[in-house]
């Protein structure tokens, strides 16, 4: 079965390319390369340079390759960003995402796996989160994340589209050929890592006075192998379905930023300098998944649960590509 993976040369979308190559499908990977890296697409997927916003340019590639699915990870996704430029988050997360959209159905290509976030839940006030827990984004990052679920619903009604969703909590880590190169980088893993290697000189910790035992953030961070193993699933899984289904996908587990900072300082032999600084606008205290529905219904469970493993591999990757992947 051929995937069309847009999005493929990105940190997520290339290690869902590389499992797919590994499980024997046939793989077409378009990006833009604005974000994404060109090393990072597994070497025997298919590559087409463009942008999915490009609709001749889409339309060629469905015509020369006849994808049976498509797995969408196109996307901008800092939350500061898009509140300081909402109109190029929109322009990217939906209206780039309708021209992918109308392309699959011109091409009658129904099946679709969307990236979404935990970013589309807000502030919420119960944890862990789960599927029924209300939608209530807080910035435009997650309200364009949000409305393409919606979109993806309204397909499923009128066209028999089938989708699933997968709202991912913060993916980490890294694999043997691929990790983390974002420009800018704004994810903690990353930075403390590049803190240890003495490419910066310390940690700046967005707050220390939230409602949490140590006054640092929350998270669940699950590691990118796990995601995307919940990927393949999810492209079984399309045939069972009708219409649009979400899972929220996450460890199930929260460590707060000391924690993490700690764990780092562990997996590293070497110290973490920090600062104590302002809270970053749209930071929630504390995100945790449940992830009880995605286990259940499609048997996903992550084999990387322990913080430690999780920085681990990240670190492997930060030693063997301390440049990112120019090195
Ligand atoms: N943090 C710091 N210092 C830093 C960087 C991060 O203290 O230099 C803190 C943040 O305040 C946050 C935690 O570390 O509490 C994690 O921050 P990340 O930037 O690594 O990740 P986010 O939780 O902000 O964002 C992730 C995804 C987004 C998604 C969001 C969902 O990267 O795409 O989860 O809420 F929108």
């Amino acid at each position: 079965m051929k995937v069309l993976v847009a999005g493929g040369a990105g940190y997520i979308g290339s290690v869902c390319a590389d499992l797919l190559v590994q499980s024997g499908y046939s793989v077409v990977v378009v990006d833009n390369l604005s974000r994404g890296h060109s090393q990072a697409v597994p070497s025997s997927a298919k590559r087409y340079c463009g942008d999915i916003a490009n609709e001749s340019f889409l339309d060629q590639v469905f015509r020369l390759e006849k994808p049976a699915a498509v797995m969408h990870f196109c996307a901008l996704s800092l939350v500061g960003e898009s509140v300081a430029d909402p109109i190029t988050y929109y322009q990217n997360n939906v209206s780039a995402g309708l021209v992918l959209l109308r392309v699959m159905l011109a091409h009658n290509v129904k099946k679709l796996i969307f990236s979404s976030t935990a970013a589309i839940f807000g502030e919420p006030t119960v944890v862990p989160i789960s599927e029924n827990t209300p939608a209530s984004p807080v910035n435009p990052y997650g309200a364009s994340k949000l409305m393409f679920e919606r979109i993806l619903s309204d397909l499923g009604h009128a066209y028999g589209f089938r989708s699933v969703s997968l709202r991912y909590f913060n993916a980490a880590g890294a694999t043997e050929h691929h990790g983390e190169d974002h420009r800018p980088e704004t994810h903690l893993i990353p930075i403390i890592l590049d803190v240890a290697l003495g490419k910066r000189q310390k940690l700046t910790v967005f707050g220390n006075d939230y409602p949490t035992p140590d006054g640092s953030c929350i998270r669940d961070y699950i590691h990118v192998a796990d995601l995307a193993e919940a990927h393949i699933l999810a492209l079984e899984y399309l045939d069972r379905i009708e219409g649009a289904e979400c899972f929220n996908l996450g460890n199930g587990q929260g460590f707060s930023v000391f924690e993490v900072v700690a764990a780092a300082e562990k997996v590293t032999g070497r110290s973490i300098p920090l600062e104590i600084g302002e809270r970053r606008p749209g930071d929630p205290a504390v995100l945790v998944a449940s992830s009880a529905k995605i286990r259940n219904t499609l048997g996903w469970q992550p084999r990387h649960r322990d913080i430690h493993e999780i920085i681990e591999s990240a670190w492997r990757w930060k030693l063997e590509h301390p440049n990112g992947y120019n090195a």
